[in-house]
């Protein structure tokens, strides 16, 4: 039980957690009538280690039911320590426990009212109020009720989102998790061939178990919308609906919800994760972001691959071919995300416009949201997000749905709540991303969006050749990764030249703006220098004061309609005795001469050439956090997937 569950924990890791002092806490619980929580601060392995140093557990003990929780903690509310871990608990004697992801909005109510009511807090989060609220209610029953029934009680006291685990001593050999705005999903491992692909929905007038596997033996490994913990064991999983309740006892599964409404299906479909796990291995690289940077030739051929016909210069999306007439038609495309997938916007907004002949309005979904921006029924609205669970983004779609919108997702994660909830959608294809730091998948969010832009147009005359010229280009692509790859020491050599350096300024300006934000993003993220992605056409408004001849510069010059301009921030930056590093074209004599240091990537056509200007970045934000001696996956503070506002 332990291995299964450390090595899950393991799994996850990657994810980030509050790195500072090795901040992250993990738990785990032995089933017996008797509940036994270990909670440690650090990484995974220390509580691995603190199991071991256990003089009142008997590791060669053998139980009857395997069942035992997990949990690794992004602190939100209250410090990481030993006592805000999860599971949080009811008691003491730890008759109910509860391990959770997300935020319990009206936790300090619900937290006054079980004071009123005598119960003690010891720890600073909104979960303890779950694990006191669910003794409180299981304590003031009327009748006896079964897990489940009580979850569900609970549920409906609770707001915010959240995944959820329980388990107790009343009900030994049992759990039951739910969700509600956090992803949460069941992997089914099971050594018979199962009965059925589909687990029928349990309504409250019904309460009877559902045999899944006979009585061989099933573990369900849950939490988190990612199948990286369970992967070793079953590619078999179950994702479940919002306010579901499942409940899992001696190998067998329910599902339960309260009643049935309008649109729900009956059942919970098994599905088949698409996942292999060497995909989730480093291989031969010092890091997953590493692998990752070098994996981009094969990603974005993954997010090309039976989508685009080179030699008739179609493109086929069947996520969207349901739609496009509908989307063919809209007033405006509204492109909406976080971070890194914010920057796949920006980077493909200019081409978006061009051959979509549509205003085309990028956003940050928390900004966003914070303006309560007008969205109509005309308007199409784009989610991209690598996890698909961002919460800013899952609430800004729920927020377009809401006002009759059309909802896509550009998502790398299949089931992942966003490209469930979107009404239509392109999965990019880019392989399980594991480095905190996005790489491959910014790439191929911005190749899938290059493919909708050209879709768009496919019957439009005027178009052709442009459609031509850019499907060319793809197909060039990844040769053009490889041989930026190839850069690869040399950049080496000037991350050695800068990791002592405060800050990094980047500039840019077109289709190179968002490179400039993302190389300034990756910098920041990983090796917590400072550093600033500059619109070059902004720098005599302010930015310029910053350069002098110890500023760190980095400038990207293309050869496309911002060539004269990008030339003049350069004599401006060079004026004010600043050294710029230019990434430039490898064909472009005229800036190679003009600058004491250059980055020479090969041409592409100009929209798909911010592809190629940002791997340099990439490669160079890693080299600077090796050097600098950071653990590069996982940088502190961060969390892969973001699931709380
Ligand atoms: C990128 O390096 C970051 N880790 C971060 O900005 C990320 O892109 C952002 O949190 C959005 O995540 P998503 O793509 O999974 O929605």
């Amino acid at each position: 039980i332990l291995e299964i569950l450390i090595k899950g924990l393991q799994r996850l890791e990657y994810r980030g957690y509050d790195s500072a002092g090795g901040s992250v806490s993990h738990e785990w619980e032995i089933n017996a009538k008797s509940i036994h929580l270990i909670k440690q601060r650090g990484k995974v392995k220390a509580l691995d280690e603190e199991i071991h140093k256990q003089e009142d557990i008997d590791l060669d003990v053998e139980f009857d039911v395997h069942l035992g929780i997990a949990h690794t903690r992004w602190a939100t509310h209250g410090a990481p320590s030993p006592l805000n871990s999860h599971p949080q608990r009811s008691g003491k004697d730890n008759e109910f426990i509860v391990i959770h992801n997300g935020i319990i909005t009206n936790y300090n109510d619900l937290k006054k009212f079980l004071e009123s009511k005598g119960y003690e807090f010891e720890s600073e989060t909104d979960t303890e109020t779950i694990a006191k609220l669910v003794k409180y209610m299981y304590d003031n029953r009327e009748s006896d009720i079964s897990f489940a029934t009580l979850v569900e009680r609970v549920i409906q006291q609770l707001e915010g989102a959240f995944a959820l685990v329980f388990k107790s001593i009343h009900f030994p050999g049992e759990a039951v998790g739910t969700r509600r705005g956090g992803p949460l999903l069941i992997g089914v491992r099971s050594d018979h061939k199962l009965s059925t692909d589909h687990i029928p929905v349990l309504y409250r007038s019904c309460d009877r178990m559902f045999d899944l596997c006979g009585n061989s033996p099933m573990f369900p490994i849950t939490l988190r919308c990612s199948g990286s913990a369970v992967i070793e064991h079953t590619n078999r999983v179950i994702f479940l609906e919002d306010d579901d309740v499942a409940a899992v006892m001696d190998g067998r599964l329910s599902i339960h919800r309260i009643k049935r409404t309008a649109g729900d299906h009956p059942a919970r479909a098994i599905q088949t994760l698409q996942m292999e796990l060497q995909q989730i291995m480093k291989g031969n690289f010092s890091s997953f972001m590493q692998k990752e940077i070098f994996e981009q030739p094969e990603s974005v051929i993954n997010t090309m691959r039976g989508r685009v016909n080179f030699d008739d210069n179609s493109v086929i999306l069947g996520g969207l071919k349901d739609h496009i007439k509908e989307i063919q038609r809209c007033r405006r495309l509204i492109l909406i995300a976080c971070g890194t997938s914010y920057h796949a916007g920006v980077a493909t907004r200019q081409v978006l416009e061009e051959l979509t002949e549509l205003p085309v309005m990028v956003e940050l979904a928390s900004d966003f949201l914070d303006r309560n921006t007008p969205v109509f029924r005309d308007d199409v609205c784009f989610f991209i997000s690598q996890s698909g669970e961002t919460a800013d983004s899952l609430l800004a779609l729920r927020y377009c749905k809401e006002r009759g919108a059309l909802t896509v997702g550009i998502t790398n994660t299949v089931g992942s709540s966003i490209s469930r909830e979107t009404d239509c959608g392109v999965h990019i294809n880019a392989g399980p991303e594991i480095g905190v730091a996005s790489t491959k998948a910014y790439t191929s969010q911005f190749v899938a969006l290059i493919m909708f832009a050209l879709l768009m147009c496919d019957d439009r005359i005027s178009m052709q050749p442009r459609r031509r010229e850019i499907i060319q280009g793809l197909r060039a692509l990844p040769d053009l990764i490889r041989e930026v790859l190839n850069l690869d020491d040399e950049i080496q050599r000037l991350a050695a030249e800068l990791y002592q350096q405060k800050s990094v300024l980047i500039m840019g300006r077109g289709y190179h703006y968002a490179t400039c934000l993302e190389g300034a993003l990756k910098i920041k993220e990983i090796t917590y220098m400072h550093s600033e992605g500059i619109l070059a056409g902004e720098l005599k408004h302010g930015p310029l004061a910053l350069v002098d001849k110890l500023m760190p510069v980095i400038m990207i010059i293309m050869r496309d309609h911002t060539y004269t301009k990008c030339q003049n921030a350069l004599q401006q930056v060079v004026a004010r005795q600043g050294r710029p590093i230019v990434i430039c074209d490898k064909d472009d004599y005229e800036t190679i001469k003009n600058s004491s240091r250059t980055i020479k990537v090969p041409h592409c056509v100009d929209c798909l050439q911010g592809i190629l200007s940002v791997i340099p970045l990439q490669l160079l934000s890693f080299h600077l956090a090796v050097l600098r001696g950071y653990d590069v996956d996982c940088p502190r503070n961060l969390a892969k997937s973001v699931t709380v506002e």
